[in-house]
């Protein structure tokens, strides 16, 4: 039974070490075997006559359109905006001429992603829900949807959904580039990236023991903790302190690394941890000087850095996989992270306090 959780002690643990398979299942379902994106025509071209894609979401599956707006950028060259689907919903951006509409949501039942929909329903816009649930609210209301085939997933905190999610949108913006003649899509051999995630996402659910002994070490001590990073791996780092704060309840804060010193960075005391993530080669050198400021005032910084760009004393090394795609590999360490946490201080990992796995009221 896939919603068992066999000899697991929490559902979390069991969904974090499914993601290898779920990537596989995703390159199965969505592309050829020559690494053809297998996407509806319909769909993309809708898509393709869009001038801007709007991506709406809450929680992690927002977080999943933050690393979906470069995806769709780079690969497919097309201006994309994400947003908050609570804001969104009661003070609407403007919105270009030719707006697609890419609704992210594991469960296809958040009441506040739901209500942009029905708007844009009423306004005649085109859109897409990416969700987990055939035959879930936002599926069935959207003009496309594609699955995510990630299996169920139960416990609160999102793991498997999320990285599905991102996987998904790569496979979604190369077929788009592809179709638009975009020479970076095109290039793009998405089945072999896909493979490469899935067996990076493997070396590290098999470091388990590494990362409880850094969670223990390093976070059970403190009620404060900053994840940093620049670009894509902000967007991570996002990610990273809500699954630590949902849990373990860490106040984490997720920051762009060069914003810190004009203001955050006074919160940074004696053993402060400070993590950083360091994928993505332009920026590497900037984050490190980032955390040496934090280290200066008397932090205890911890690197997670791609192979390619480590140097003597980093500390968790992820394999090498295209930089667009380092999302991937660079949370499932933070999803352990938190896991021990929650696990060692003897919460209810599955079921943190005041959450629910999908939120139908706005
Ligand atoms: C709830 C859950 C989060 C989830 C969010 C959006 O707040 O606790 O884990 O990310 O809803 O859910 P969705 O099903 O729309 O992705």
């Amino acid at each position: 039974d896939e919603a068992d959780k066999g000899t697991y002690p929490f559902y979390m643990l069991k969904e974090v070490d499914e993601q290898p398979n779920v990537m596989r299942k995703l390159a199965q379902t969505y592309l050829s075997e020559h690494g053809v994106p297998q996407i509806d025509d319909k769909l993309i071209k809708a898509m393709e006559a869009a001038d801007r894609l709007y991506i709406v979401g809450a929680g992690t599956s927002y977080h999943a359109g933050l690393v979906g707006k470069r995806l769709f950028e780079k690969l497919a060259h097309i201006p994309t905006e994400v947003h908050v689907s609570s804001e969104f919903a009661y003070e609407q951006p403007m919105l270009s001429e030719k707006p697609f509409f890419i609704f992210l949501t594991q469960s296809g039942e958040t009441a506040d992603s739901r209500e942009v929909l029905v708007n844009v329903n009423d306004a005649g816009y085109p859109s897409l829900t990416i969700t987990n649930v055939q035959n879930s609210t936002l599926s069935r209301e959207a003009t496309y949807t594609l699955l995510l085939h990630a299996g169920p997933e139960i416990a609160v905190a999102s793991t498997k959904a999320y990285t599905a999610q991102i996987a998904l949108e790569a496979i979604l913006a190369k077929a788009l580039g592809e179709v638009t003649g975009q020479i970076v899509a095109q290039d793009f051999n998405i089945r072999q990236q896909l493979g490469l995630v899935a067996t990076g996402m493997q070396a590290i659910v098999d470091e388990k023991d590494t990362l409880e002994k850094i969670a223990n070490d390093y976070l059970m001590q403190s009620n404060r903790a900053f994840y940093i990073g620049r670009g894509i791996d902000h967007a991570v780092s996002l990610e990273a302190a809500l699954k630590l704060k949902e849990i373990s309840y860490v106040q984490a804060e997720g920051f762009a690394s060069g914003e810190l010193k004009h203001g955050t960075i006074a919160l940074i005391e004696k053993d402060t941890p400070v993590i950083g993530f360091i994928t993505q080669a332009k920026t590497a050198g900037l984050t490190r000087s980032n955390l040496q400021e934090t280290m200066a005032r008397g932090a205890k910084t911890l690197t997670i850095v791609r192979e390619g760009l480590a140097i003597d004393g980093d500390d968790l090394i992820l394999p090498d996989v295209d930089e667009m795609l380092m999302p991937l590999l660079s949370v499932v360490p933070a999803q352990l992270l938190a896991y021990y946490t929650s696990l060692n201080k003897g919460l209810d990992v599955d079921k943190p306090r005041n959450l629910a796995k999908s939120v139908t009221v706005e």
